[in-house]
């Protein structure tokens, strides 16, 4: 079985998908982070941003693995490292990149292939899992998305402020809905959940029943 959750940055996305995941005892698979791990590759490699045909052959010669919330790339736990500043700003470059998507596509095809599986990104109900059974666009307010990815940060010892948070995620969220491959949608059969006012615990206890609906007396 697939549950495929879609959403914007900071709308509690990854802790609710992974905890649901736990709660099924299901595969949780992290897009976001392979995308993100792709773009510190290329960092790391002095990629030239401007040469799409650079990272896009740079993307099937690395080795990513996901184990929970972890990543490894190449066999390092980047799990940190993909999470600065500079690398959500980057990661762009490999989320609009048309080989890169495909080929993490078929990465994240593969990985649920044998298992029951929750995965998480922008386009795993309409692009990745078209035909997933049980498919969540998770949102939440601006303000409310941008709260969370301050504490976030501030609890990485990142500094930044609500205003920066908010400008930063506007263009992202522009740039995520306006792409021209894999664009942030909600499929036409998913289940939209405001996660406004509502703790993790009520979320995830929302989903259970989307995916697991309460039986009749
Ligand atoms: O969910 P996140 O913030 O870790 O995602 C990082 C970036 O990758 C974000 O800009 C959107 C993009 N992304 C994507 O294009 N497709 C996915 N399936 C997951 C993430």
């Amino acid at each position: 079985m697939i549950v495929t959750i879609d959403g914007p940055a900071g709308a509690g996305k990854s802790t609710v998908a992974r905890a649901l995941a736990g709660r099924l005892g299901f595969l949780y698979l992290d897009t976001g982070a392979m995308y993100r791990a792709v773009a510190l590759a290329g960092l790391r490699r002095g990629v030239d941003w401007e040469k799409p045909d650079e990272l896009a052959a740079l993307a099937p010669t690395l080795s990513i693995e996901l184990d929970d919330d972890r990543i490894f790339l190449d066999g390092e736990d980047v799990s940190r490292a993909i999470r600065t500043q500079e690398v959500t700003r980057i990661t762009r470059f490999a989320a609009g990149n048309p080989d890169v998507r495909r080929h993490l596509v078929d990465l994240q095809r593969r990985l649920a292939e044998k298992h029951d599986a929750v995965t998480e990104g922008r386009d795993q109900g309409t692009v990745a899992f078209p035909k997933a059974d049980c498919k969540i666009y998770l949102t939440a307010s601006p303000t409310q998305r941008a709260k969370r990815r301050l504490a976030d940060l501030e609890a990485q010892g990142e500094s930044a402020t609500l205003e920066n948070v908010l400008a930063a995620q506007e263009a992202r969220d522009h740039g995520d809905a306006s792409r021209e491959v894999g664009p942030l949608a909600k499929a036409a059969d998913a289940v939209e959940v405001v996660t406004d006012g509502l703790s993790i615990d009520q979320v995830v206890d929302r989903l259970v029943s989307l995916v697991r609906p309460p039986q009749a007396p």
